[in-house]
């Protein structure tokens, strides 16, 4: 993954604790919390904004069998109890919290906060884009490895220490067979090439060295 920089620095602590800003510090409590310690979840009946003070905490969506990584907050970083993520402390650590109704009024007036807003959602919709690319991706990957795999074991001659396949297909055609884009496919049998899983040999002709190798990369058991 890329690495994260932030887009701004501004310390949304500085500006809370500071004297010239006692309205904004009025507005929020001080709570601390633990390592492992949840601090939103979805479902939660709190509507709060809170803002890190020290310690960090990692934002996932959770699923009965998986969880999916969205972005790690860092102190300064706002968050806020309404979304469908949960947000779990990495470490020990605290945080001012605000009632969302409360918030609207020092956002709109201090644009400090919506900028670092907008730094936080813009790594949860990187971290989002991610998830779904890998979902899109794996699953096409699978199921043409899975195309590869059936055809050279049904049409496929043993030779040259592997096995060679013919294919009349198009490449618009085998998208169609495994349901993706044309783009798609060509990406992912590019991939293929250059990790030495198929060879090409030509038109509609292609070489698979290790079929076992295939095989595990179709999931398949060996
Ligand atoms: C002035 C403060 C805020 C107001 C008035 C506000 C309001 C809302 C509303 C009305 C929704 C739609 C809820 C729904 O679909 O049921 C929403 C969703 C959301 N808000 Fe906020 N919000 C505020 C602050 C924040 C902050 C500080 C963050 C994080 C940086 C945030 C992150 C989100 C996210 C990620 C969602 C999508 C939730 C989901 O669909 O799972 N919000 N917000």
């Amino acid at each position: 993954m890329q690495s994260k920089m932030k887009l701004t620095s501004i310390d949304l602590i500085k500006i809370i604790e500071s004297p010239k800003n006692r309205e904004i510090l009025q507005a929020f409590h001080s709570r601390s919390f633990l390592k492992g310690e949840v601090l939103a979840s979805p479902g939660g009946k709190e509507n709060h904004v809170f803002i890190l003070r020290s310690g960090r905490a990692r934002i996932y969506l959770s699923s009965p069998s998986r969880e999916f990584m969205l972005s790690i907050l860092s102190p300064g970083d706002i968050y806020s109890t309404h979304t469908r993520a949960t947000c779990r402390a990495l470490e020990d650590g605290s945080m001012y919290v605000c009632p969302v109704r409360d918030f609207k009024k020092i956002a709109a007036e201090h644009s400090e906060f919506t900028m670092t807003m907008v730094t936080v959602l813009g790594e949860l919709l990187s971290g989002s884009f991610a998830i779904i690319d890998g979902f899109a991706f794996r699953d096409t990957e699978l199921r043409l490895t899975l195309f590869f795999y059936e055809e050279a074991l049904l049409s496929g001659v043993d030779m040259d220490d592997g096995r060679h396949l013919e294919l009349t297909l198009t490449v618009e055609q085998i998208a169609q067979i495994v349901g993706a884009s044309r783009q798609m496919v060509s990406t992912l049998l590019n991939n293929m090439y250059k990790s030495g899983l198929i060879e090409r040999r030509g038109r509609g002709k292609f070489f698979i060295p290790d079929m076992d190798r295939l095989q595990a990369a179709a999931q398949l058991p060996l």
